[in-house]
């Protein structure tokens, strides 16, 4: 039987930010107490032959991710493997340390299992980062660096805070996301423009051979989301992560009007802007779909629906650390049921029959 409905009881009494730091700490003491990460990985990990893939060079033991913003510093990466984690995203970093936004900026809508952000890129920055993931590297599980600008760079040195960024983080992780989708820095979304994106992808293409993902928000219109990631993909993106949170609170009666919306609130306005890019580029990129995923099913869809991979991270505050590998169980579960030996045989497997 599980523990979590209880302690989650005792963390949801907390300020949402006081109980991220103490599940962050958590992990970070399993990781230094002999045998706590061996255990937990005998709970959690399930890696049938069925869920593996090989994508940018290197091999998922299975598709469910980590999402950009839980551990935004890197500080508790080595326990995430335990977890039942096929990948981990950390970030998002930014050049220089930030403290984000005044507090309160993080806040819980359980009826809806949603939550509502406005962090604003709290992190230590890219020099703290580097040295944690030197310590890391190579890393057990595929890990990709979450890139932000800092708040106080202008916008036309927003492109220098990127070459930074991949300058001196590439090298050490096995894929960036340049993220242009968080609503929380000022003028961010602006940057979602197909110059900024030839041009910071043209950037990269230069100093790295590692894949570059492109992270886009969910209120683009699924028009715009296919036109901005047809550009991407045209100027070397190898692949687009959809989506951030959504500033759209008319899909939560109560919601503040600050930061972003994540959850299940955002499930169907992810799915339709995941199910619109597949259509167009499904099998000329990588997809990556995250946004109110909290289930095994609704993993199948994403995957069906053309995503290589999901990520979570609201479902996992409400479902608690055994959420990776229900999802995988159940994916599992779901192939056996369609009679389904391989990952590769649902990948896009919705989007083909609708072709
Ligand atoms: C508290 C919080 C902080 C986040 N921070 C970041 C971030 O730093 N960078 C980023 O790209 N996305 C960030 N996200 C967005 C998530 O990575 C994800 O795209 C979004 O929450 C939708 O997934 P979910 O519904 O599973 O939470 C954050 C989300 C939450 C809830």
């Amino acid at each position: 039987m599980s523990v979590y409905p209880f302690l989650r009881r005792l963390l949801f009494r907390l300020d949402p930010e006081t109980s991220h730091g103490i599940g962050i700490g958590a992990l970070r003491t399993a990781q230094v107490i002999p045998g706590a990460t061996a255990a937990l990985a005998g709970r959690n990990r399930v890696e049938p032959e069925a869920l593996r893939q090989t994508l940018f060079g290197r091999e998922f033991p299975n598709p469910v991710g980590l999402a950009a913003g839980f551990d935004k510093d890197a500080v508790a990466v080595r326990a995430l493997p335990a977890l039942g984690f096929g990948f981990v995203e950390v970030g998002t970093v930014t050049p220089l340390p930030q403290a984000g936004n005044p507090r309160s900026r993080l806040f819980r809508h359980p009826t809806e299992r949603s939550l509502q952000n406005a962090l604003g890129f709290n992190n230590g920055g890219m020099e703290a980062m580097r040295r944690r993931l030197e310590r890391l590297h190579p890393f057990a599980l595929p890990l990709g660096v979450n890139l932000g600008k800092n708040k106080a760079t202008p916008p036309e040195r927003a492109l220098a805070d990127y070459e930074t960024l991949i300058r001196g983080l590439h090298d050490l992780c096995d894929y960036l996301v340049v993220n242009l989708s968080s609503p929380n820095t000022p003028g961010l979304r602006d940057l979602q423009n197909e110059a900024f994106l030839r041009s910071v992808l043209g950037l990269a293409a230069g100093i790295t051979t590692k894949p570059v993902l492109v992270k886009i928000a969910p209120d683009l219109t699924p028009e715009q989301a296919v036109a901005l990631s047809e550009t991407a993909v045209a100027a070397g993106a190898a692949g687009i992560i959809a989506t951030n949170t959504t500033v759209d609170y008319s899909l939560l009666p109560g919601a503040k009007g600050v930061g972003g919306l994540s959850g299940r609130v955002l499930r169907e306005k992810s799915f339709e802007i995941l199910e619109a890019v597949a259509k167009a580029l499904f099998g000329r990129t990588v997809l990556i779909s995250v946004g109110g995923i909290d289930s095994g099913a609704e993993a199948y869809r994403r995957l069906r629906a053309g995503a290589s991979l999901v990520q979570i991270y609201t479902a996992l505050i409400y479902e608690g650390p055994s959420l990776p590998r229900r999802i995988n169980e159940e994916l599992v579960a779901l192939m056996e049921r369609d009679g389904v030996k391989g990952i590769f045989e649902i990948i896009g497997a919705g989007c083909r029959s609708k072709r």
